[in-house]
C-alpha cells in the first residue's frame, strides 16, 4: 500500500459566476521515502491539490466532486475534522511560501514553536509536556534546522530575522509532530537566490535523516530537478505526466512538459533563447472539453478535444495523459 494514493480527485469552487472545475481527476501515488516534485504554471492547482491534503481549503467554495485521498489507508475526504486535527502536523505537516505571514509578529519566536509542540501533544491526547521541556526541544528543533544560538533565537521577535531564517523557523515548527510526510508549497519562493539554495539543501537533509516522504511544489523545475526523485506536471487541474525527475528532463512525452522544459534557459546556450508555450492557462470556469491542453497543444487533433486522455504508462515509472505523446 502507498503512503499517499490519490485516486480521481475533483476538487470545485462555487462561486457568484459559476463553478470552477479547478482540479480534474487527480491521480497520484506517493510511496513511503518518495521526494515528489510537482511542478506547473501559476494557477494550475498545485495549492489546492496541496492543502486538500490537509482539508485546508474552505469549504464552501471549496466542494468536492468525486475521489479518494488515502492516507496510511483513510480516506481523508470522509475522515471527520477531529480526527484531521490529530494528523495535522503529526503525520502530514505543510511548510507555506510565505514565511512572514504564518508567524505572528507580536510574539517570540520561542512562544510560538512552544505552543506548537504542545498544541500537537494535545492533539495527540496524551499529556501535555511543560512548558520548559517544550522550551528545550524548541531550541533542539531549531538548531536542527542549522540556526545558531537557538537560545538566542527563542527570545527574539519574527522581525528581527531574516526571510531565510523564518523560513528555517518554520521548517522547524514542521518538524515539531515529528510527521511522515512533508509538504512543502513553494518553501523557496520568496528568498534570494543563494538563501533558496541553502534552504531547500537543508530540506533534503532533514528529508534523508529523519526518513520523511516530501511532496515539493514549485514553478520551477530547477528547484524540483535538485531535491525530488520523481516529478509530476500538472496542466489546469491534471496531472499530465509523471516520472523519475532524471527520465522526465531528458524524454518529456507531454507537449505541455515539452514546451514547460523549453522555456528554462540554458545557462550554458545563452544564444537559445527559452521558447515558452505560446498562449494562456484556460479559464476553468469554462475549461476546454477533452484534453484541457489542446488549444494551446501543437499536437492536438479532433480526439483531443473529444476525449479526456487518461495517464498511460508508457515506460516504466513513466506516465503520461496524451493522445499523441511521442518524444
Ligand atoms: N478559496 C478559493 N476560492 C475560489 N477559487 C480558488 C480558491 N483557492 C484557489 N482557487 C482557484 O484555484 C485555482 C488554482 O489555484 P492554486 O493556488 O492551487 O494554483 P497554483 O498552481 O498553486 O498557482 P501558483 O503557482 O500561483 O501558486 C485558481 O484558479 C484559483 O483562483
Ligand atoms: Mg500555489
Amino acid at each position: 500500500m502507498s503512503l499517499l494514493e490519490i485516486s480521481d480527485y475533483r476538487l470545485a469552487f462555487d462561486g457568484f459566476d459559476g463553478t470552477a472545475a479547478v482540479l480534474d481527476g487527480i491521480d497520484l501515488a506517493v510511496e513511503a521515502g518518495d521526494t515528489l516534485g510537482i511542478v506547473g504554471e501559476t494557477g494550475c492547482g498545485k495549492s489546492v491539490l496541496a492543502r486538500s491534503l490537509l482539508q485546508l481549503n474552505p469549504v464552501p467554495p471549496a466542494r468536492v466532486v468525486s475521489g479518494r485521498i488515502l492516507f496510511e489507508g483513510q480516506d481523508l475526504l470522509r475522515l471527520p475534522e477531529a480526527g484531521m486535527r490529530r494528523l495535522r502536523g503529526r503525520r502530514i505537516a505543510m511548510i507555506f511560501q510565505d514565511p512572514a505571514s504564518y508567524l505572528n509578529p507580536l510574539l517570540a519566536i520561542g512562544t510560538q514553536l512552544v505552543d506548537v509542540i504542545r498544541g500537537q501533544d494535545s492533539a495527540a491526547g496524551g499529556v501535555v509536556r511543560p512548558r520548559r521541556a517544550a522550551r528545550a526541544l524548541a531550541a533542539e528543533l531549531l538548531a536542527a534546522v542549522g540556526l545558531a544560538e537557538p537560545e538566542r533565537l527563542l527570545d527574539s521577535h519574527p522581525h528581527q530575522l531574516s526571510g531565510g531564517m523564518r523560513q528555517r523557523v518554520l521548517i522547524a515548527m514542521a518538524l515539531a509532530g515529528e510527521p511522515r510526510l512533508l509538504v512543502a508549497d513553494e518553501p523557496t519562493t520568496a528568498l534570494d537566490v543563494t538563501v533558496q539554495a541553502q534552504v531547500l539543501a537543508l530540506i533534503s537533509r532533514l528529508v534523508a535523516d529523519r526518513g520523511l516522504t516530501l511532496i515539493l511544489i514549485s514553478h520551477d523545475l530547477g528547484v524540483i530537478a535538485q531535491s525530488c526523485a520523481r516529478v509530476a506536471v500538472m496542466y489546469a487541474g491534471t496531472v499530465v505526466e509523471e516520472a523519475p525527475t532524471a527520465e522526465l528532463l531528458a524524454r518529456p512525452l507531454h507537449p505541455y512538459a515539452q514546451g514547460l522544459l523549453a522555456a528554462v534557459p540554458d545557462l550554458d546556450r545563452p544564444e537559445h533563447r527559452p521558447s515558452g508555450i505560446p498562449g494562456s492557462i484556460p479559464n476553468l470556469l469554462r475549461p476546454p472539453g477533452g484534453c484541457r491542453f489542446h488549444p494551446r497543444c501543437p499536437r492536438a487533433t479532433a480526439e483531443c478535444a473529444a476525449t479526456k486522455p487518461l495517464l498511460r504508462e508508457l515506460a516504466p515509472a513513466h506516465r503520461v495523459a496524451c493522445h499523441h505523446a511521442a518524444p
